[in-house]
């Protein structure tokens, strides 16, 4: 059987235009936990490229790292909107302030639960940080407080994002031909 093979099509963000915006947004967040303590938690793996990145640009002196594990069961390139959290943070996010770090928000399902699975966890506070976004297919908006770019609803990947696991490693993000 000969399965269909997705190429790497465009490239939508390059590594400079990526590194460029990430430095606007990290001069954001510096100034705006300037004396508070900050959680980031990183949704894995998508976010895992953006967080190395980004957690790097930061000055600010008393960042914690953690991750969580979400599944949102489906297949292809849609979310079913039944997530899982496959693990849990490691650390006591009780009364600290948590920015949720993620690569791309598409229907918003998997973000906005986090931010009340965070709530949850009694976070003294809980703010978003989402690379991408796709305002077309936004089904439940989720208050993003750091938004690197909109793109148009097409399936994307690399930096982080795959299409059945593959392409996360691309230093940059391209749509996919099928
Ligand atoms: P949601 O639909 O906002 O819940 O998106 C859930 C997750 O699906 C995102 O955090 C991404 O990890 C993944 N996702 C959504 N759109 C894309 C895409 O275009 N490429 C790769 N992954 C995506
Ligand atoms: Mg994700």
């Amino acid at each position: 059987m000969v399965a269909l093979e997705p190429m790497i099509g465009a490239v939508l963000l390059s590594q400079d235009q990526i590194r460029s915006r990430l430095s606007e947004l990290a001069a954001g967040i510096d100034a705006d936990y300037d004396g508070r303590d900050l959680v980031l938690v990183g949704v894995l793996k998508g976010a895992m490229m953006v967080m190395a990145d980004l957690a790097r640009m930061l000055s600010h002196d008393r960042v914690e790292i953690d991750w969580i594990t979400v599944s949102s069961y489906g297949s292809g390139t849609s979310s079913s909107g039944v997530i899982r959290m496959v693990t849990e943070p490691s650390l006591d996010l009780a009364g600290r302030n948590v920015l949720l770090v993620d690569d791309i928000t598409d229907s918003g399902l998997t973000l906005s639960w986090l931010v009340e699975k965070m709530r949850s966890l009694a976070a003294q506070s809980v703010e978003v940080f989402s690379l991408l976004r796709k305002p077309d297919l936004v089904k439940m908006p989720v208050p993003l407080r750091y938004l690197g770019f909109d793109i148009p609803p097409e399936f994307v990947a690399g930096y982080g994002m795959d299409y059945a696991q593959r392409f996360r490693n691309l230093p940059y993000i391209a749509t996919l031909t099928f």
